[in-house]
């Protein structure tokens, strides 16, 4: 067993663990949260998706040792309150969500596309950079619609990706 500490959604935690625990592991099982999700774990689907330092990484094959001393957000530190952000409210405006499994990591993925390519995505760039993305009953219709629309509302918020990614 070996100690990790990390800043999770804000909060400082420090857990001791085996050293071989995946950070999706130490999410779900450590700290409970749930809203991270396993698809594959193999790095294909991206349910898993969360923000290291600022950066969407796939959680089911990040070791949680690597994020010792890091800053991580999970789909549970993006609403304030009763309110959702805006990317989370696109996707129930724009039904981007049918079982909501894949929902959390395309959220994260969109927050990351948003980060490095700005508010305004058009649909093809939005369906390549899903590409490590995976929904298996939605269809993608709906979800580049939601992305689409949540990175244009984001437009609105001040530099909304990196204050929660700072948390
Ligand atoms: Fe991590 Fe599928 S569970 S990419
Ligand atoms: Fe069901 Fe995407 S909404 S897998």
């Amino acid at each position: 067993m070996i100690a990790v500490s990390m800043t999770v959604n804000g909060k400082a935690v420090s857990r001791e663990i085996d050293e071989r625990t995946l950070l999706v592991h130490f999410l779900r099982e450590n700290l409970h949260l749930t809203g991270t999700h396993v698809g594959c774990d193999t790095s294909q689907c991206g349910a898993c998706t969360v923000h290291l330092n600022g950066e969407a990484v796939k959680s089911c094959t990040t070791l949680a040792l690597s994020a010792d001393g890091a800053k991580v957000l999970t789909i549970e530190g993006l609403a304030r309150g009763d309110a959702l952000h805006p990317m989370q409210q696109a996707f129930g405006e724009h039904h981007g969500l049918q079982c909501g499994y894949c929902t959390p990591g395309m959220i994260m993925t969109a927050l990351d596309m948003v980060r490095r390519l700005g508010n305004e995505l058009d649909e093809q760039t939005i369906r390549h950079e899903l590409e490590g993305s995976i929904c298996r009953c939605t269809g993608y219709h709906n979800i580049v619609k939601a992305i689409a629309a949540g990175a244009l509302a984001m437009d609105a918020l001040p530099s909304p990706v990196t204050a929660l990614s700072e948390g």
